[in-house]
């Protein structure tokens, strides 16, 4: 298919001669690609990465789907965002830190690599080794860094949980990997307001857990309250890892307030370096399993390339560490290429809904990548916010998580970018581990709401029904799903055999550029935050009064998508008078289910509208037809084939009770 030629952005001739990546490499990688595909993975992966030993081999696809990158090659991830800078970068910044009260604090790459050890010490003081899970449940914050760096430098598996996921949640994802420790803090501020995330962590580790120590890392002044009915260790980080340096000090007779340098364990390739949960089409979200090597060779050069990071950037993503995009684009691939990376941990609109721009002022950032639904935010809150502030330090901006669309794209380029910052509109998943398709900005104009093309190395292809596809395996993909081998090879590895399937739509244009329509299954995006409908209605089932429910999406102008569920009470509970009044009215019933799934996956599960109807509409099969009930969420008359439907009636009844609630 042809491309509109009216809607191609060209790039700034600056990139085209200053990019660390210019069309001569891309287009020398592209050929060697062709030539020898693994050879050149080999290449690179010897050119980026600092090895311990050696790899011989470079993939071991004998037990295909479950593919191992550099198998026998001994690296770490850590040593190769930290210590091999310690040289030529020791002094320069590597994370630049801004809460929401406006306290900011600088880490070089000395200090960062002295704070992880220390706390590589401190996990290690506990027990913590190779292989051990360890949960982190933490706001965007240095420490939580830290602490995923002192996990990756043990070979301790980390799992980071969003902080804004309920105890339920994190219990359920606790229980699964067998954490033995957790790491939390006792709050942090968002929108002024104090999130006690030690609630939430106790909550969710009350009863039975398999964890035996809790680390609380003191982070608002509130005082640590230690007492606890918890039949487990809890900790006050700061003060032990206080006592820790003295004891260091004591021992080895050391001047200065360091503990020694901690060598890192060396792992396989393969070795699994962390599991980060995502939702699928279940009602359970599924863990995502990461290697090492390859993982961190991907991260570093999409960060080179995508973002063309140089050393005198000054690089934001405001991904949360909770998500894939805080790994592999906060925490590890930026810093694997020695850049400065900024961190904020508030809301952007407080004070005010400038506060972003305010701070790309006042750190002059030069590199800028969010999300969709924050820029539609930033679009309604209206421009006098962004015209108080000087953005000129900006070069680069970049779109993740979602569909950006052309309008919106457009008024990212022109009010934030001034029209001269390229954007790099980076499509990718938790399990790609890295970005795999986005033009980049040495090399690729532009298209308005159109990714781009893949990226050298990654095959991306669409099959006859749309469905975008990997045809060959690469280096970050995911190594499978935590204790779930068949989730694995059935959700990604049947539908297109020998070919990966993310369950994304696309269309692809003139020279591979690659346009993404959304998913093809029951995941939807809110706010960019993937969540399962199935999750949503397992939650939903888990209440007292609720028979049934079917959860779907339906667009919305910020949240790109928000979540409507249609429920069936339990009976009896649908029209007596007894049971209202002792379950209250319908708004009322709503309002607690609406919390009820706050309080089971968290805030931003909550659906948008609740609609407690006789019965959904299903086929003779049981099926809920869902398109039908999207058509009703959004007031329309249901288009399309209904005749197998098993009550017809079912479709005025909707209508009515959908219509009632407006
Ligand atoms: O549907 C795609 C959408 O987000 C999904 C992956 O979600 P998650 O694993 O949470 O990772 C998000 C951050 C990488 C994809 O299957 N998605 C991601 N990026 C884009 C996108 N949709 C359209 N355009 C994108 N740039």
């Amino acid at each position: 298919m042809q491309t509109n030629s009216e809607e191609i952005i060209p790039l700034p001739l600056n990139f085209k001669t200053h990019a660390n990546f210019n069309l001569e490499n891309y287009k020398d990688l592209q050929a060697s690609f062709q030539q020898d595909y693994l050879g050149t993975w080999a290449k690179l992966a010897q050119e980026e990465l600092f090895w311990h030993k050696d790899f011989l081999q470079t993939l071991d696809d004998s037990e295909k789907p479950f593919y191992k990158w550099f198998p026998d090659g001994e690296t770490n991830i850590s040593y190769n965002c930290l210590d091999i800078h310690l040289k030529d970068r020791g002094e320069k910044a590597a994370l630049i830190f801004e809460d929401e009260a406006g306290e900011s604090e600088a880490f070089s790459y000395k200090v960062l690599h002295a704070r992880v050890c220390e706390f590589t010490a401190y996990l290690k003081n506990l027990g913590v080794k190779k292989g051990d899970r360890v949960c982190i449940y933490m706001s965007l914050c240095p420490e939580a860094i830290i602490a995923m760096h002192a996990c990756t430098r043990i070979g301790a598996i980390h799992s980071v949980v969003f902080a804004g996921f309920a105890a339920h949640a994190l219990k359920d994802r606790i229980d699964e990997l067998s954490a033995k420790i957790l790491i939390t803090q006792n709050g942090f501020y968002r929108r002024g307001k104090m999130v006690n995330l030690l609630e939430v962590a106790t909550e969710a580790i009350s009863g039975n857990s398999p964890i035996e120590d809790l680390l609380i890392f003191k982070r608002v002044k509130e005082p640590l309250s230690l007492q606890s009915s918890l039949k487990i260790q809890i900790h006050d980080v700061e003060r032990e890892l206080k006592n820790l340096v003295h004891l260091a000090i004591k021992n080895l007779n050391l001047s200065t307030h360091e503990v020694p340098e901690q060598t890192p364990e060396w792992l396989s390739g393969n070795d699994t370096s962390f599991i980060l949960y995502t939702s699928g089409s279940t009602g359970k979200p599924k863990g995502i399993e990461h290697n090492t090597a390859g993982y961190l060779l991907w991260a570093k050069l999409t960060s080179k390339w995508v973002f063309d990071l140089k050393d005198e950037d000054v690089y934001w993503c405001t991904a949360d560490i909770g998500w894939i995009t805080g790994h592999s684009y906060v925490a590890y691939g930026p810093l694997a290429n020695g850049a400065t990376v900024f961190i904020y941990e508030g809301a952007p609109n407080f004070p005010e809904a400038d506060r972003y721009w305010a701070l790309i002022e006042k750190y002059k950032i030069n590199i800028f990548y969010t999300a969709p639904t924050a820029i539609r935010s930033f679009q309604a809150w209206g421009l006098e916010y962004i015209e108080k502030h000087d953005l000129s330090s900006l070069r680069l901006l970049g779109s993740v998580g979602e569909p950006i669309g052309t309008e919106t794209w457009k008024w990212f380029y022109q009010n934030i970018g001034k029209s001269k910052c390229p954007i790099v509109d980076t499509w990718w998943q938790t399990e790609t581990g890295g970005i795999m398709i986005s033009t980049l900005p040495g090399v690729n104009y532009m298209i308005p709401g159109t990714a781009g093309p893949a990226l050298p190395g990654i095959s991306a292809e669409i099959n006859p029904e749309g469905l975008l596809h990997i045809s060959k395996p690469w280096p970050s993909m995911l190594k499978g799903v935590y204790k779930n081998p068949d989730r694995y090879i059935k959700g990604y590895w049947t539908t297109i055999p020998d070919s990966y399937l993310p369950g994304d739509l696309a269309d692809i244009y003139a020279e591979g550029y690659i346009k993404i329509g959304g998913r093809n299954d029951d995941v939807i995006n809110v706010s960019g935050h993937r969540l399962g409908t199935a999750e949503i209605e397992t939650a939903l089932a888990k209440h007292q009064t609720v028979n049934e429910s079917a959860v779907i999406a339906i667009p919305h102008a910020i949240k790109g998508e928000g979540i409507v569920a249609f429920v069936v009470l339990k009976q009896g509970l649908m029209n007596s008078t007894d049971s209202q009044q002792s379950h209250g009215s319908t708004e009322e019933r709503e309002r607690i289910l609406k919390e009820h799934v706050a309080n089971e996956i968290g805030a931003h599960a909550k659906p948008e509208r609740i609609i407690i109807c006789e019965a959904l509409p299903k086929t003779r099969s049981g099926k809920v037809m869902r398109r039908l009930l999207k058509d009703i969420a959004q007031d329309r008359l249901p288009e399309g084939d209904l005749s197998t439907l098993e009550d017809k009636d079912v479709v005025a009844k909707l209508l009515a009770v959908a219509k009632l609630k407006r």
